[in-house]
């Protein structure tokens, strides 16, 4: 949550934090502002509520500097307006930061050593401006020092990503982060930091990482790094060969519509990167070994990845006959289970970087049990930390509401499976033709995203008006249902619900009134005729009831045939038209399809 971008050493200085800014407007828009110092004694803050271009609008031509800082907003302390807006001050004016994360002991900061000042923001970031200030201006320290005497001061629960400026330095980025990520992007001439490599890749393809606890000083032509002891660290930089374009809309009205139509392409990806000629998993030996040893898995997500390892859990299941378990981040972190004797972790996340799903890595280390992360990004905080990390190869995934990562999740949680299965000696795992079936999964998936009209006018008869919504399914098809209804609800605000079919007559029904849309999901062959039953309960009742069905278990009146697959593929294929279902909806009421209300893509806080 939040995204920043600073640079030092090229004039361009405004429009490289303007089009960085604009690459990580997912992390945030609830405000952006920049400051910039062109070293010869002119400065300016510019801040806006409200999206980027907000902030390119109110932006004159006499703006310009040589380094500057940038940040967009997802606001934690304070309202999002101009003043609650990054960059904050100290009120001398002299030093401007920007910062990603939650500084927990911040009241404790401003009361032990500020109780004089006057704070014009309600965030926490301004005190650690002003912090900054008191040592430098009252404790004569020089900036560097005063820095990182805050940083010692901000306790370990906090998150923080800082890029600081001071006035009488304008050439020099000071940059620090714990838990919130920012990294180095090497330029000629010039460097920058920021969130996310996606925000540098215009100016540079080469990049070094920080790692937590780390002052970093980054000036035109150098970048110096010590740990908090004041060691200076080496560290090698490393190359991302992505094509700036990757993280591009071309010519998608949306980001969101691009990633649904770029899953086929992305099973392929996975088919090549995974599986060899043969069908065989590539994964590494060291890896299905680790995972060999454990009694049980725990696939641990949030949000839709929680969702994927649901679907992940019965793969694992089916396929390795190990007893796996999947749990919400957020929850494991606080109340952990007792626990099996052997565990293994297996993390999923596409962005790397959420906080409640590091803070269970954190605890699970400290107990010395071994972990894999699942993810789409490279060097990423959660795959820097786990024992193992597998790529999810799915490209920049821009829109809040996650698709390709989901589907990614699931195709290489069978890949792992099967991998693992097979080394268990599973009979199943060795016969499961995963190549074959993914490659019936990437043609199905193109079928289902060449005919989304269909699914527009679907979307705007039955989808537009209502106040809620029920996707319902059993076993795989229920875990299908729980991500079909967020991907509805947080995109087109209509309240959704994912429901086990057989569940509904328990006490949910009663929600169901003259047209609530209940979209049934019937994939397996155990199930199918139970759902259908469910199905007609709702209808008695008044329901408009569609359904997304198998092939082999089609009826003439279903509204969505899949091409049939192994059963435990499904939900690739099934959550496509749900997909698509909310990308419809969401626009057909004009909203921001790929920015909802309230939310961010990158949850950095807890
Ligand atoms: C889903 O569309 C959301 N973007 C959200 O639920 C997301 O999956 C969740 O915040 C977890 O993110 P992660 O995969 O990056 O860890």
């Amino acid at each position: 949550m939040c995204g920043i971008v600073g640079v030092t050493g090229t004039k361009q200085s405004v429009s490289v934090l303007i089009e960085g800014l604009e690459r990580l407007e997912y992390r945030g828009y609830d405000s952006a502002g920049i400051y910039v110092n062109d070293q010869t004694g002119n400065d300016y803050l510019v801040k806006r509520v409200g999206r980027i271009s907000n902030l390119k609008n109110a932006l004159t031509d006499d703006i310009a500097g040589t380094a500057g800082i940038g940040h967009t907003r997802w606001a934690t302390h304070g309202v999002p307006s101009e003043v609650n807006a990054h960059p904050q001050f100290s009120a001398d004016e002299r030093f401007y930061l920007v910062h990603n994360g939650v500084i927990e002991n911040f009241e404790q900061l401003k009361q032990e050593y500020l109780a004089d000042v006057n704070f014009v923001s309600q965030t926490d970031t301004e005190v650690i401006a002003q912090l900054i200030d008191r040592f430098v201006v009252d404790y004569k320290m020089d900036t560097q020092s005063a820095f990182l005497k805050v940083l010692h001061l901000i306790n370990d629960d906090s998150s923080y990503a800082f890029v600081l400026m001071d006035r009488e330095t304008p050439d020099t980025l000071y940059v620090a982060k714990n838990k919130s990520p920012l990294l180095v992007g090497i330029g000629d001439g010039f460097n920058l930091v920021a969130s996310d490599a996606v925000a540098m890749l215009k100016q540079t393809h080469t990049f070094m990482e920080i790692q937590d606890k780390e002052v970093v000083i980054v000036k035109p032509d150098k970048v110096t790094i010590h740990d908090f002891e004041g060691n200076e660290m080496k560290r090698d930089t490393f190359r991302v060969d992505m094509d700036a374009s990757a993280a591009d809309k071309g010519t998608y009205p949306f980001y969101m519509l691009k990633e649904v139509d770029e899953q086929p392409a992305v099973m392929r990806k996975l088919v090549q990167e995974y599986l060899d000629e043969d069908g065989r998993p590539t994964i590494e030996a060291g890896l299905l070994n680790e995972m060999k040893k454990a009694d049980r898995l725990y696939i641990i997500g949030a949000g839709t990845s929680y969702h994927a390892g649901l679907v992940g859990a019965r793969m694992f299941e089916r396929l390795t006959k190990i007893p796996t378990q999947v749990f919400i981040s957020s929850e494991f972190a606080y109340e952990q289970p007792i626990m099996s004797e052997k565990p293994f972790f297996i993390f999923l996340t596409q962005s790397g970087e959420t906080a409640d799903s590091r803070e269970v890595l954190v605890n699970i280390k400290k107990q010395g049990w071994p972990s894999l992360t699942i993810t789409n990004v490279p060097k990423s905080t959660l795959s820097r930390e786990a024992s193992y990390t597998l790529l999810l190869h799915a490209g920049p995934e821009i829109a809040v509401a996650s698709t390709k990562a989901y589907t990614a999740q699931v195709a290489l949680q069978a890949i792992l499976a099967k991998a693992l299965g097979m080394t268990c000696d599973q009979q199943a795992a060795t016969e499961f033709d995963l190549k074959q079936q993914l490659g019936i999964v990437a043609v199905g998936m193109q079928a289902l995203v060449d005919g989304k009209e269909k699914l527009e006018s679907i979307a705007s008869r039955y989808l537009s008006e209502p106040r809620n919504a029920f996707y319902i399914g059993r076993g795989i098809d229920w875990s299908v249902a729980l991500e079909s209804a967020l991907k509805l609800k947080e995109i087109s605000y209509v309240q959704a619900e994912g429901f086990a079919s057989g569940e509904l007559k328990h006490g949910t029904i009663a929600l169901i009134e003259e047209h609530t849309p209940v979209i049934g999901i019937i994939t397996q062959d155990r199930t199918a005729g139970l759902t259908r039953s469910n199905l007609q309960e709702v209808v008695s009742r008044g329901a408009s009831v569609l359904t997304i069905a198998a092939k082999h278990l089609a009826q003439p009146d279903d509204t969505i045939v899949l091409p049939d697959v192994d059963p435990l593929l499904t939900p690739l294929l099934s959550v496509v038209p749900a997909q698509l279902l909310a990308y419809y909806t969401s626009l057909g009421k004009g909203l921001d399809v790929d920015k909802p209300r309230n939310l961010a893509k990158s949850v950095t806080v807890q």
